[in-house]
């Protein structure tokens, strides 16, 4: 058995057969969690619920999970990052009248599990976001013949630029009785945009992008919700090269940026992000077609036919490659200004309709809620040339 198992075995100790709660399968483990599902019957309104326990297999990263615990604090009330959840009775608390020492878990009989620090510290608990990882459902979208859709980039576009202000300008809890909001800009008193926070995440790629149930709202309605999780890595101190008396508060925004630019290349590419030509240094530039003077160059250049070659995406939007061009300017001051970009995804999201793509088949509401969710549902199938399927089943 693997060491992460034992590690999701282990929590049959807690949540115990006789216990209102049911320890589920492994949902995922990464670099240094495991994702573990748990499901409960509240004793009160009787529903079912379910949540995830994220726990660290190795205590050299205990570090690494009391900052994504402190991220996904100050991101609490952020409807495309992750939460984390308090349930009621929550087994992983030890408590303190049960007398355990500091340092023993309460999985007794296994001398390793005794050295282990107490299990709240190796913990957190998550929401359960239902529809598996961006990754899954590129590897499903690239066995389709056709592109994904441009109303489906336009939304996935927006929730990425979400995430983005969302580390920017970590939101506010909404006021008692209203709604979590949608993240948005903070302006200060002057009616200027505020200065944004440095906070980067550094990790998002398409295994730490989920997919989750729209909002019955115009940003998303026939569209998942993209959810970004795992902020081991997140950081919001400058790397030293860029330590300086005056570093560019935009910063933060360029990288988060920059990184949504080059999963939205995945997803107009159909690329699994690990497939992505080059990353970092590795990334070739162009200079995007009728930009400046002087002209911008981009990392985007995957989305750009080099001499002789044929256009790589034909049909998508030129908007849409506009904009993701310019989220991954070389030159991060010509990078869009946040509150502007999002505000130009967030109008074509509501102006485009099927209508603006000649009422194209694949545009239409219905065809992109029927694409994505039986993309989910149905097991993948051997790719084929032939395939002529509307969905990604
Ligand atoms: N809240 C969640 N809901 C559903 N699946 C999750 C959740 N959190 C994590 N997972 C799954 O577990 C995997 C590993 O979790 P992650 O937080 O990325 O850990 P690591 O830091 O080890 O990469 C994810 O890629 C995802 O598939
Ligand atoms: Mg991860």
């Amino acid at each position: 058995m693997a060491e992460y198992q034992k590690y999701h075995e282990a929590l049959r100790n807690y949540f115990t057969k006789d216990s209102i709660f049911t320890l589920e399968g492994i949902i995922g483990h990464g670099e240094y969690g495991l994702a573990s599902k748990v499901s409960y019957k509240n004793p009160v309104s009787g529903e079912y619920r379910k949540f995830i326990v994220k726990q660290t297999y190795r205590n050299e990263d205990l570090d690494t999970l009391a900052a994504e615990r402190h991220w996904l604090q100050q991101l609490a009330h952020a409807p495309h990052i992750v939460s984390m959840v308090s349930i009621p009775n929550n087994p992983l608390i030890t408590p303190p009248e049960r007398g355990t020492p500091p340092n023993e878990g309460a999985s007794s009989g296994n001398r390793r599990q005794n050295r282990d620090p107490p299990i709240e510290q190796r913990t957190i608990l998550l929401e359960w976001i239902a529809h598996g990882e961006l990754g899954d459902f590129l590897k499903r979208a690239a066995r389709h013949p056709k592109p994904i859709p441009n109303r489906l980039l336009w939304r996935f576009f927006g929730c990425f630029l979400r995430m983005v202000v969302a580390m920017a300008y970590p939101p506010s809890p909404p006021p008692a009785g209203q709604a979590t909001q949608s993240e948005e800009i903070t302006y200060d008193a002057n009616g200027q945009v505020a200065t944004p926070s440095m906070l980067r995440h550094t990790d998002m790629h398409d295994g730490n992008i989920l997919l989750s149930d729209p909002p019955s709202d115009v940003e998303h309605d026939f569209a998942p919700m993209l959810k970004l999780i795992d902020f081991g890595l997140a950081e919001d101190t400058l790397p030293n090269i860029l330590e300086s008396p005056d570093p560019n508060p935009q910063f933060g925004v360029h990288c988060n940026m920059f990184d949504a630019g080059i999963l939205m290349c995945c997803l107009i590419l159909k690329y699994e992000w690990s497939r992505y030509p080059g990353h970092g240094d590795l990334l070739s530039t162009i200079e995007i077609p009728g930009s400046g003077p002087p002209p911008v160059k981009t990392y985007a250049q995957p989305l750009y036919a080099l001499q002789f070659q044929s256009d790589p995406c034909p049909n998508v939007d030129p908007d849409i490659k506009r904009l993701v061009s310019i989220c991954m300017a070389v030159k991060p001051t010509d990078r869009p200004k946040i509150e502007v970009v999002l505000g130009q995804v967030m109008d074509y999201i509501q102006k485009r309709d099927a209508a603006y793509y000649n009422n194209a088949a694949e545009e239409k509401d219905d065809y992109i809620r029927n694409l994505w969710t039986t993309a989910l549902f149905n097991p993948p199938s051997p790719a084929s040339s032939e395939d002529s399927n509307q969905t990604w089943g």
